[in-house]
């Protein structure tokens, strides 16, 4: 009998190591990758190791260039740590070694993925008749709930661009705040639509799209358009206004994308679910399951309100694909083919908090922002840039770009917590994200003193 347990409990002792160091281990890795290259590099193996001494060079090998994302900490990027039955369940997925393709191939990862795509509707307030598709991140989902609607504005346009491509298309507009995340025009580029052909609509100070300049260019130009919204922008945590960017957009006919990477999960607690105001009448969402949901990396989905959309985007079919008709293939909703089983630990996640550990984990997180940028703010010569209305901060610090280069240079080095800068309107600034279940008050406003001793 093969020893398929072999290594197990050595990578479960280290896994424990490691998450029992999390509260109080330096945040920022204590080396870069070439200590790592030294310690694991090396010729190519000849001959084959014992799994529980491959996991233990692993292990050691890897330390000084692990960094606590998933500790209390870790507040630069939009970071969600990992909820503890989410990592139990995202072991099992790699023990089941699950291919969550078509459901023949497991019926088990089909049904999870459906369960967990009627919760994350419900929760996220969508339209329960929506097709969700379990992706890798934000980019993933942007890119997923694009192609659907560039099928769908095409098709609209009489144009089969699954069959046909791009090559002699009518012509599309695509219509993105200023400020759409990064991930957005990657999409487009990815889906052959391009970057520079956005028409970018004007947004405010705190970043959001200016709906009466979005109504005015969809208005400049009859034919088919996609409009990119967004639920939390990731610099402020601003959000689109959703009822007249619809508005606007079914004037229109334009098919409206939401990029919702961590904000949406705001439709899910009540405090913050105003914000959200609307979000339901777009036609696509693109939401972070390791972002605010906290699942170990990764995992997000692509959520589009017109299943066939969806489907005329994603489908894959073939002679020996066996597909189950009545049955989730998974694959028909994302872009890859085999995959792992992603929706699992998303199951777990939900399950282990419910709708009312989710909406305290949202709300905490915001009233820890809020906490911060009080903390901040009493630094002399120091000024909150935004709206704290949701889990992000700008802040910017005394000393011009270089004293805030510094001070997170300093910030990053102390490694009691590890917070990023940005450019915003033009000035180098910090940028605080707080979305992990485990971060307390305590952590919070150590991380105020130690921001505050970097500048003094
Ligand atoms: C608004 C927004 N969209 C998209 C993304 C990309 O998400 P991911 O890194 O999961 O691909 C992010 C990441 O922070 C984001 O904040």
């Amino acid at each position: 009998m093969p020893d398929r347990t072999a290594g197990l409990r050595t990578a479960a002792a280290h896994a424990e190591a490691f998450l029992n160091t999390l509260d109080d281990r330096r945040v920022a890795a204590r080396s870069d990758a070439g200590a790592v290259h030294t310690a694991l590099g090396g010729p190519l193996p000849e001959h084959g190791e014992d799994p529980a001494a491959v996991i233990d060079a692993l292990a050691a090998g890897a330390e000084p260039g692990l960094v606590a994302t998933p500790g209390p900490r870790h507040f630069g990027f939009v970071i969600g740590g990992a909820l503890p039955a989410a990592l139990a369940a995202d072991w099992l997925v790699s023990a089941w070694d699950q291919n969550a393709a078509f459901h023949s191939l497991s019926p088990a990862a089909a049904a999870i993925e459906e369960i967990a795509s009627t919760w994350t509707l419900e929760l996220l307030g969508l339209p329960r008749t929506a097709s969700v598709g379990f992706v890798t991140g934000g980019q993933g989902a942007n890119t997923t709930c694009l192609a659907a609607a560039r099928h769908a504005v095409f098709a609209r346009a009489g144009w089969d661009v699954e069959r046909d491509g791009l090559i002699g298309a009518p012509p599309i507009r695509i219509l993105c705040g200023e400020q759409a995340h990064a991930t957005i025009y990657t999409s487009l580029r990815l889906l052959g639509l391009g970057e520079q052909t956005v028409i970018p609509i004007p947004a405010d100070a705190q970043g959001r799209m200016e709906p009466a300049a979005l109504a005015e260019a969809l208005a400049a130009n009859a034919g088919p358009a996609i409009v990119c919204a967004q639920a939390g922008n990731v610099a402020t945590g601003a959000f689109d206004a959703f009822e007249p960017i619809a508005d606007a957009c079914t004037e229109h006919g334009a098919w409206l994308h939401v990029d919702g990477a961590f904000g949406l999960w705001a439709a899910a607690a009540p405090a913050t679910r105003h914000l959200t105001a609307g979000v339901e009448r777009a036609a696509s969402w693109a939401v972070d399951a390791h972002k605010w949901l906290n699942v170990p990396y990764d995992g997000a989905m692509a959520i589009v309100a017109d299943p066939d959309a969806h489907l005329a985007a994603m489908r894959l079919a073939g002679p020996y694909l066996v597909a189950d008709p009545g049955q989730r293939d998974s694959t028909n909703y994302v872009p890859e083919s085999s995959r792992r089983a992603r929706a699992v630990p998303i199951y777990a996640a939900i399950r282990s908090l419910g709708r009312v550990g989710i909406a305290e984990m949202v709300e905490r997180n915001c009233a820890q922002a809020r906490r911060i940028a009080k903390q901040l703010s009493t630094i002399p010569g120091t000024e909150v840039l935004n709206d704290v209305v949701l889990n992000q901060v700008l802040v910017r610090l005394p000393g011009g770009d270089d004293g805030n280069r510094a001070a997170v240079a300093a910030i990053q080095r102390d490694g009691t917590c590890w917070l990023g800068g940005t450019t915003w309107n033009g000035e180098y600034v910090l940028r605080v994200s707080i979305s992990n279940w485990a971060t307390t008050d305590e952590d919070v406003d150590r991380s105020a003193a130690a921001v505050a001793a970097a500048v003094t």
